[in-house]
């Protein structure tokens, strides 16, 4: 009886400190890259300043095979971003992201690189009948 009881005790534990780690990486998205990476699509294109933070990951699902090497290009990019690297080809029209370097630390982007990949999806769909609202 005692143990089932520590048992529950050290669940719950364990069950608010992921629930923690979720909503401080979604915080730290917000404070840190929603500002340039809006959450919700804009109806409004011409006041982007960067692709919208779903958009981003359609690029990054089509590019990479697995979330590791989701996870590895973005904590890369942010902190050291190159023309060269870089995926989404809106870096033409919004030119290159400034290193984040100093603004997030590595440990913490490795966290919104978790977040991101998990919460932010977009159907290939729904990416083309944005780009067709673009034209
Ligand atoms: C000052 C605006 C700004 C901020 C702040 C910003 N970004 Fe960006 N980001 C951009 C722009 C513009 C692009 C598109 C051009 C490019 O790829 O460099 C971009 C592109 C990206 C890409 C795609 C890279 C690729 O391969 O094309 C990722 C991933 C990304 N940002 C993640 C983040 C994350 C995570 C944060 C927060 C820690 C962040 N950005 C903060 C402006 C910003």
């Amino acid at each position: 009886m005692k143990n089932s009881i520590k048992i529950v005790t050290l669940c719950s534990i364990l069950a608010s400190g992921t629930l923690f780690a979720q909503d401080s990486a979604q915080e730290l998205f917000v404070q840190k890259c929603a500002i340039c990476h809006v959450l919700k699509m804009p109806t409004d294109h011409s006041k982007m300043v960067a692709p919208p933070a779903r958009g981003v990951m359609f690029h990054m699902g089509e590019a990479f095979k697995s979330k590791e090497e989701i996870k590895k290009h973005i904590v890369d990019f942010v902190l050291e971003p190159t023309k060269e690297k870089a995926i989404c080809k809106s870096v033409k029209r919004f030119g290159l992201m400034p290193s984040q370097k100093g603004n997030i630390s590595k440990e913490e982007l490795s966290k919104v690189a978790d977040w991101m990949i998990e919460n932010l999806h977009m159907s290939k769909e729904e990416h083309n009948k944005n780009k067709e609202s673009e034209k």
